[in-house]
């Protein structure tokens, strides 16, 4: 390893995704297949891994998903909790253990690591004004309660959030409060809750982070530093809600745990599922190595606040050695969302790419969001796959079996003398392994596999400059070292693509009869020994067309237009004008005569329409919606008294109606009858 310091084992920690929701290709790519590359790469290497993951399955959004299907927290979790632990299993995630936060075992280690801070005295208790709803019986958390937005006075922004000016709130904060669980206008009251004071433990948080640990990521750093500097203040770890890890206080009725403190402690009980002898060796051995990986949305809560929280509950605690999270991973341009169903579902993919495990995870690594945001996008899919993994990858694979099955039946030839071609070949292969080594233990995996892919790229080029299929005329023994070589390097590239593709490797390892890998045979080229017979070269990857990623970029806009409409609600009213005021627009009805696009908007369409008294040319914004010529003839509504408008050097006078619907589109206004044209709308 690169560290100065070796370590004994390594704790693999993974954040444990929200049981509301499946998961979806941005957990994959900012945690779970990053983490799973590294606990593979270890393991290869004869470490000592565990690798720990679980679902979350408390906080706000699950009881609100439960309400609004009228299930219980339980039923949601359940449901969700399987699906992510199937789909996970089935991608190759090996985890240790996948465990979840509802098991009893979790709720004494949750509760037993509260109760012990509380005894120490490591709490202050601090009462405050909360929003309680008096027909519910119940204090709001943030998420329930919505109401007009103090900023921008949008009439619908929620307790924690307005998501039309994206201000952050205080659910009291809120204009005229409304309980979303009853309707009801909450009242303020008073509660007690227990807060960490996180501002003692900042100088020790400083030393460890900002001195002790340069190395970290600079995104991951940076947050620290900005947080540490801004001064932390004491923060609320319980909550009124009826979903958590009770409090285990007297006078606690009704009040749990905070979600986000019983969730890391999830990483502890979760060991201690699966090493019920032996955690504390893994917990707090100065020799065990923690890693987290998680999100970059969950930094300051690995790096501030659960340290934190082990500082103050003591008893030899390790804290994480690294926390490599990481960035964001977009969907066709827009940020993923699992309420607003904008994502690719690890589950969904699974059904529509059967045996296609190792594609995700090597384009969602390839394309990882290590240092900032990066955009998935179903073409970079295909491209990724079919110019890289089927033409190089796949390529040479098959290349090098098929000729020695052409030349030699299959059965591995005897490597005579090497040239220099061939030595240079090893050598490259060999400081390969050692950059794609640093790459991966200083958790630059989309480097570490673009080297991979560079052994393979290596073996074509190999086999271009050599040419056996042409040597076979002539000599053979030199035809039969090159292909040894050859299937020596396939044999290399299977273990080094191991940790990113696992499902391919052991393919590729049933076809060279390679048993056991171990990271340190890269560079060995007796790894594959003379007469063994090869099994039939079968293909790797196969390319993906294009109706295939056409109909998931289909499904997607499907998507987000059905959750457009689901979560629909019409504007507020507008305030009334006066009725004499509304009587001096003009209303009417027209008939189009003439309708083009015009060039350069592509929004905007000329039309000429014949309005009773004259003919009048009216610029619409409607292009996206309708085909021009598809219009003529038909009778149209417009405002016929508006002052005229110049729009792309088009005179316009007037405005064509038309209603815009949920998703935004523009329907044309139109009499249910035909009338004369410039007849007036009453
Ligand atoms: N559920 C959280 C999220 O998805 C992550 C929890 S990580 C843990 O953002 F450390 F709290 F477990
Ligand atoms: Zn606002």
């Amino acid at each position: 390893m690169s560290e100065s310091k070796t370590y004994k084992r390594t704790l693999i920690t993974t954040a444990l995704p929200y049981a509301n929701g499946p998961v979806h290709i941005g957990h994959l790519a900012g945690v779970y297949v990053p983490a799973d590359v590294y606990a593979r790469f270890l393991r290869l290497n004869g470490r000592d891994v565990v690798m720990i993951g679980g679902s979350d399955e408390h906080g706000v959004p699950i009881t609100i998903k439960a309400k609004a299907e009228g299930v219980t927290p339980q039923d949601i979790v359940d449901r969700y909790h399987k699906i992510i632990k199937d789909s996970f299993e089935e991608l190759g995630i090996s985890f240790d253990i996948y465990s979840r936060t509802t098991t009893q075992l979790h709720n004494d280690t949750a509760s037993e690591f509260f109760k012990r801070l509380y005894d120490k005295g490591e709490f202050v208790e601090k009462t405050s004004m909360q929003l309680y709803d008096e027909k519910a019986n119940q204090f709001l958390a943030d998420r329930y309660v919505t109401g007009e937005c103090p900023h921008c006075h949008n009439p619908r922004a929620y307790g924690d959030q307005c998501e039309a000016c994206g201000t952050s709130l205080n659910a009291t904060d809120l204009i005229n409060p409304t309980s979303a669980i009853t309707g009801n206008t909450p009242v303020l009251r008073e509660t007690k809750h227990w807060y960490l004071p996180l501002d003692k433990w900042e100088p020790r948080l400083r030393e460890w982070i900002l001195n002790g640990h340069k190395e970290w990521k600079t995104n991951v750093y940076g947050q620290c530093q900005s947080w540490l500097d801004m001064g932390l203040q004491p923060r609320a770890v319980s909550r009124d809600l009826d979903w958590g890890v009770p409090v285990p206080v007297e006078g606690a009725d009704g009040k749990v745990l905070y979600v986000w403190f019983d969730a890391p402690i999830g990483y502890i009980s979760n060991t201690k599922e699966l090493l019920p002898d032996s955690w504390q060796t893994w917990w707090k051995d100065p020799e065990t190595r923690i890693i987290n990986f998680i999100g970059k949305d969950n930094i300051v809560f690995h790096c501030i606040v659960f340290p934190a929280m082990m500082m103050a509950y003591g008893d030899g605690f390790q804290l994480p050695d690294n926390v490599p999270a990481n960035e964001f991973l977009n969907l066709e341009g827009d940020k993923i969302s699992t309420s607003g169903n904008w994502a690719v579902w690890l589950h969904e993919y699974l059904r529509d790419f059967p045996d296609k495990q190792d594609v995700l995870r090597y384009v969602l690594m390839a394309n990882a969001p290590e240092t900032k945001d990066n955009d998935f996008t179903w073409k970079d899919f295909q491209t990724r796959n079919n110019s890289e993994l089927v033409a190089i990858l796949g390529n040479f694979v098959n290349r090098a079996i098929v000729l020695t099955h052409k030349y030699f039946e299959g059965k591995v030839p005897a490597k005579g003398t090497l040239t220099t071609i061939d030595s240079e070949l090893i050598e490259e292969v060999k400081s390969l392994k050692n950059e794609i080594s640093e790459r991966i233990e200083t958790f630059h995996f989309r480097d570490a596999l673009k080297k991979v892919m560079d052994i393979a790229r290596a073996g074509n080029k190999y086999l271009q400059e050599t040419e056996p299929w042409k040597l076979a005329k002539t000599d053979m023994p030199r035809v039969a070292t090159i292909l040894n070589v050859a299937i020596n390097l396939c044999a290399n590239l299977c273990v080094a693509m191991e940790p990113f593709m696992p499902f391919t490797a052991s393919k590729l390892a049933q076809m060279l009869h390679l048993d056991k890998m171990t990271w340190d045979e890269i560079g060995d080229f007796d790894l594959i020994e003379q007469n063994i017979q090869l099994g039939e070269p079968a293909l790797l990857f196969e390319k993906i067309e294009d109706d295939v990623v056409e109909a998931q970029i289909a499904k997607l806009q499907e998507a987000k237009k059905d959750n457009l409409l689901k979560k629909w609600k019409p504007d507020p009213q507008q305030t009334d004008v006066d009725f004499d005021t509304f009587m001096k627009s003009d209303l009417r009805v027209g008939t189009v005569l003439e309708c083009e696009r015009i060039p350069k908007a592509d929004k905007l369409l000329r039309f000429l329409i014949d309005d009773g008294l004259e003919k009048r040319t009216i610029v619409s914004g409607i292009a996206t919606y309708y085909n021009p010529d598809d219009l003529v003839g038909k009778q149209i509504c417009f405002i016929a008294n508006l002052p005229p408008r110049k729009l792309r050097g088009v005179e316009s006078r007037g405005m064509i109606l038309s209603a815009q619907d949920a998703d935004g589109r523009l329907v044309l206004i139109t009499p249910s009858e035909p009338v004369k044209p410039g007849c007036q709308i009453k």
